[in-house]
């Protein structure tokens, strides 16, 4: 344990078996907050993995399955994230997916693209977010406790250089103002995090999207970006667990339908901003 900053939170964070998720689930655990790691079957071994460690630690975790593009399913989640916390008053939706492939293999991203892969982005990256926001949002108002909403946005959410996922990032951030403006009232924020690239398995699979499978094309294409960041580095994990904590620590308690862009000064001196 290294800090109390959220000592006594509850937080629910989806996609937290891996990357940023799995960053933000260990700093939150250190900073005192109960913490519920809800992902995809798939990602059970690593989601346990991590609970172990964060225990060990002197932590508090659990891992709960579910798929976020099933409603009922992702209903159920943070109604047993709630059982076994003894609430739910945090809120980091991390579960994402990058730009599908095309068929086609083109950099032509909307026009080669199926509708099916177009509805998978959206119903991760958008639909997975509301109903995991609205959720946890109910109980937060039921229990009259408040809270804090974090969704991972991108920079993408203000650039149009990726296809559907652009598209997906910009509903996720103006999703995260929409709940800001309607729960407020409530003394529940919203707010949006906006990294820039960071080495995750959701990068690699926009590096193949962007470069194709040849190994030396794929560091051209990461160099080409990594140049592009005013600090002249890809984000680390923690880059942004630490942003997340502090929107969700009361810190930041004048906060709500904000944007914060974690991305060494990507989006301001680059492009975007
Ligand atoms: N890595 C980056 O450069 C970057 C930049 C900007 C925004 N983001 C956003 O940050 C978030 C986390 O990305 P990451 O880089 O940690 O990716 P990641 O691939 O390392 O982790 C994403 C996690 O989400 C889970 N997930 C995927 N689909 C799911 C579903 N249907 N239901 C439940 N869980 C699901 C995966 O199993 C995985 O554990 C995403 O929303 C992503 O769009 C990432």
């Amino acid at each position: 344990m290294s800090g109390q900053r959220l000592a006594g939170r509850r937080a629910v964070i989806t996609g937290g078996a891996n990357g940023l998720g799995a960053a933000t689930a260990e700093l939150f655990a250190a900073e005192g907050a109960q913490v519920v790691l809800a992902d995809l079957d798939r990602a059970a071994d690593a989601g346990r993995a991590l609970v172990e460690r964060i225990e060990a630690a002197g932590g508090t975790a659990y891992f709960v399955p579910v798929d976020v593009r099933d409603v009922d399913g992702t209903i159920a989640m943070v109604d047993r994230a709630a059982e076994l916390m003894g609430g739910v008053d945090a809120v980091v939706a991390s579960a994402g997916v990058g730009a599908p492939p095309t068929a086609t293999g083109s950099v032509r991203q909307l026009v080669d693209m199926d509708a099916g892969s177009y509805d998978l982005v959206m119903d991760v990256n958008v639909k997975g977010v509301f109903v995991t926001c609205q959720r946890a949002a109910q109980l937060m108002i039921a229990g009259g406790y408040g809270g804090t909403l974090v969704t991972l946005a991108s920079m993408a959410s203000k650039r149009p250089t990726a296809g559907v996922y652009s598209i997906s990032k910009a509903a996720c951030w103006m999703l995260t103002r929409c709940l800001a403006h309607e729960l407020g009232r409530y003394g529940i924020r919203a707010n949006a995090i906006g990294p820039g690239y960071v080495d995750t398995e959701l990068f690699r699979s926009m590096v193949v999207a962007g470069a194709g499978d040849d190994l030396d094309e794929q560091e051209v294409w990461v160099e080409a970006r990594r140049s592009q960041v005013a600090l002249g580095r890809l984000g680390t994990p923690l880059d942004i667990a630490q942003c997340a904590l502090f929107l969700t620590s009361d810190e930041s308690s004048y906060f709500s339908g904000s944007i914060l862009h974690p991305d060494g000064g990507y989006t301001s001196t680059f492009g975007g901003g």
